[in-house]
This record gives structure tokens, sequence and C-alpha cells, in this order.
């Protein structure tokens, strides 16, 4: 089967043809004008996807050596993200939908995320454990099948990117900071003060990261009124790092620890960052669990993983599901569970 995936939830257009499970294209536009702004402007976001859907969608099937006559179906994200960003994307997949007549099948973008591991045919069996860190959620999940699946812990306040993004504002390296503290984090000490690990010693599986924002906010008012000096600032990103990615890596491994599996997955934009990767792949190992983190290119926002499950969810639905329904409208909240 061949399917077109359309992604364009937040501040990435993005395009992709998937055949059989494997990736023929991944095209991502990311909006880098939202920098200036210190964050995401959702007009400008959706004004930027309308500009550019239709070249981003001739790219992906381009790259991918098809024609959208030889497509069987196109996937769009329907939720949850910016409205509008999402209007642009499902309006434009409807309306290529009806002109080809040509299956269309709603995504939700966090499910998208959750089956990343899928991408270029990882070996990953049912159940496994899914941690989603980006700059909008930061939540695990037990997912059982491709209709199967349960939130068991999320965050109570920020997410884990926003974390790093809005901590990363106070240290002045713009936005979006998390990749910034990364790199520089590498030339620092992460032992060298000791941040709030919220939630770390709680019995559930939630997170929190807004005593961590505060404490740093506290910490630099009374150390650093002027200037961080340039090695302050190195350890400061470091210790900072560490503090969020062991609760990250210390969660999921309490979740994997509970519903005793062996599989993990780690997606979304901050699965992007070199120390948790680190860290979750040593620490996994030592307890026989697979980590899987899928590349780069499949952990910030695309539309491979999109069109991934919607090649998975047309192969086992077909006949039974109205593919041709377009009543569906574009909704900014996420769902917390699917259910057969
Ligand atoms: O999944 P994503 O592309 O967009 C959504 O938020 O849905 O994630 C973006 C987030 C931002 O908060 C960004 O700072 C963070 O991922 N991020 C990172 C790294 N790369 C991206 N955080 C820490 N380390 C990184 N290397
Ligand atoms: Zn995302």
């Amino acid at each position: 089967m061949t399917i077109l995936g359309i992604e364009t939830s937040c501040d990435e257009t993005s395009a992709a043809v998937i055949k059989n499970h494997q990736t023929l294209s991944n095209v991502i536009s990311s909006q880098t004008v939202h920098n200036y702004f210190g964050g995401v402007v959702p007009e400008i976001a959706s004004r930027i996807h309308i500009q550019i859907i239709s070249k981003v969608v001739d790219d992906a099937l381009k790259q991918g050596n098809v024609t959208i006559e030889e497509v069987d179906g196109i996937a769009v994200t329907y939720q949850p993200g910016l409205i509008g960003s999402l209007v642009v994307g499902t309006n434009y997949a409807k309306g290529i939908s009806l002109r080809f007549n040509k299956p269309l099948i709603p995504i939700d973008h966090i499910e998208g995320h959750i089956y990343s591991g899928f991408l270029e045919g990882e070996d990953l069996s049912f159940p496994f454990i899914s941690l989603i860190v980006s700059g909008g959620h930061t939540s695990l999940f037990l997912v059982r099948s491709f209709v199967e699946y349960e939130m068991i812990g999320a965050t109570r306040d920020d997410a884990a990117g926003e974390a790093f993004d809005k901590i990363g504002k106070l240290l002045g390296l713009g936005y979006p900071a998390g990749p910034k503290i990364d790199k520089l984090s590498k030339m620092g000490n992460p032992n060298r003060f000791d941040f709030p690990r919220g939630l770390i010693n709680s019995d559930d599986l939630d997170f929190s990261f807004s005593g961590l924002k505060t404490s740093v906010r506290y910490f630099l008012q009374k150390n650093y009124p002027n200037d961080i000096p340039e090695q302050d600032l190195y350890d400061l990103c470091a210790s900072i790092q560490e503090a969020i990615v062991e609760v990250l890596v210390s969660k999921s491994l309490k979740a994997i620890s509970k519903y005793r599996l062996n599989n993990i997955v780690i997606a979304g934009g901050v699965s992007a960052n070199s120390r948790l990767r680190e860290l979750s792949t040593e620490t996994f190992s030592k307890f026989g669990v697979k980590v899987i983190i899928p590349k780069m290119q499949y952990c910030m926002d695309n539309a491979a993983m999109i069109a991934l499950l919607g090649e998975f969810k047309l192969e086992e639905s077909f006949g039974k599901t109205n593919f041709f329904n377009y009543k569906f409208k574009a909704n900014p909240t996420p769902k917390r569970s699917a259910n057969k």
C-alpha cells in the first residue's frame, strides 16, 4: 500500500510517502520565524502552512517517486495541535481526497508519535511503553495494539520541552532552547549544581517541571544578577539537563517495571536530546530492556509517522470504516486513551 501523510499540527509543515511500511520520502519544512518571538505564534504558523503546503506535498510525492494517482490513501493529522494549523492540513487533505477519490484517514498526532518506533522496520512488538516528550507533551503510554493504548502518566504542569525552552529563555538562549542547552551541556559539569527532580520519588508515573523552572529563576536572580560567566553557563545547562533527563528515565523505568515489559519507545522533539538518548540506553540495557528512539527526522514533528499509522489503520479496517466521511473536524485538545 502507498500512503501520503500530511502533518501541520504546529510549526512544521510536513508531507511523506510510506509504501509497505517503508519511508519513501519525509519532507519537513520548519518555520524558524517563530524564533524571533520566543515561541510559536499560531496565526503566523497557519499562514505559512497555507503558503507552502502544496509545495511540500508535491516535493514528498516527487522524492518518493510516486504520483498522486498511485497513492492508496491520504493520512492527515486532525488532533491535537494549534487549531488554525490543523485546519490547513485537514482541509488540504479533504480537498485532494475528494479530487482524486482517495480514502482519507484522520490521525491523532500523539498516536503518530506513540507508534513512530515502527518506522524503518524497527523490531518492535506489543505491548510496550511509549514515552512522548515534546514541547507540548510529556506522557507515558501503555500500548497494547494499534487500536488500544492508555495514558499511564503525564506532566501535571509544564512539558519537558517547555521546561527546556522556558529555562533557556531565563539563561538568555533564545527559542527553542532545548537543542542549545543540549549543545552547551557537553562542555559543562552536570554535578556542579543540584536542581530539583520533580516527583522523582512519587509512586505514580506523573511528571512535574514547573518547580525546576522556579528554582532556576531564583537561583539566577540570587547568584547571577548580571552576566553568567561562560563556564558557569555550561555547568548550569548540564545540571539542568541532568535534572530533566534523570526524571524522564526514572519514571520510564518505573513504568517498565510496574507493567513488567521489556520494550520502550521514546519519541517527540525532546527525544533528540543526546543525554536522554545516552542515559536511557545505558539504564535500560542494564535491565535487558530494549529502547527504541527513532532517528532525528522521526522524533520531531513529521508526516512519516502519520502516513505509517494511516497505512496500519487502512490495512486493519478497510471495508469496516468509511474513509470517505469528511465530517471529522480539526480538534486542538488531546485524548488520553484508545480502546477497540
Ligand atoms: O515534537 P516537537 O518538534 O514539537 C512539539 O512540541 O510538538 O518538540 C519540540 C520541543 C521543543 O521544546 C525543543 O526545545 C525540544 O523539543 N527539543 C529538545 C532538543 N531538540 C528539540 N530538547 C532538548 N534537547 C534537544 N536536543
Ligand atoms: Zn509532536
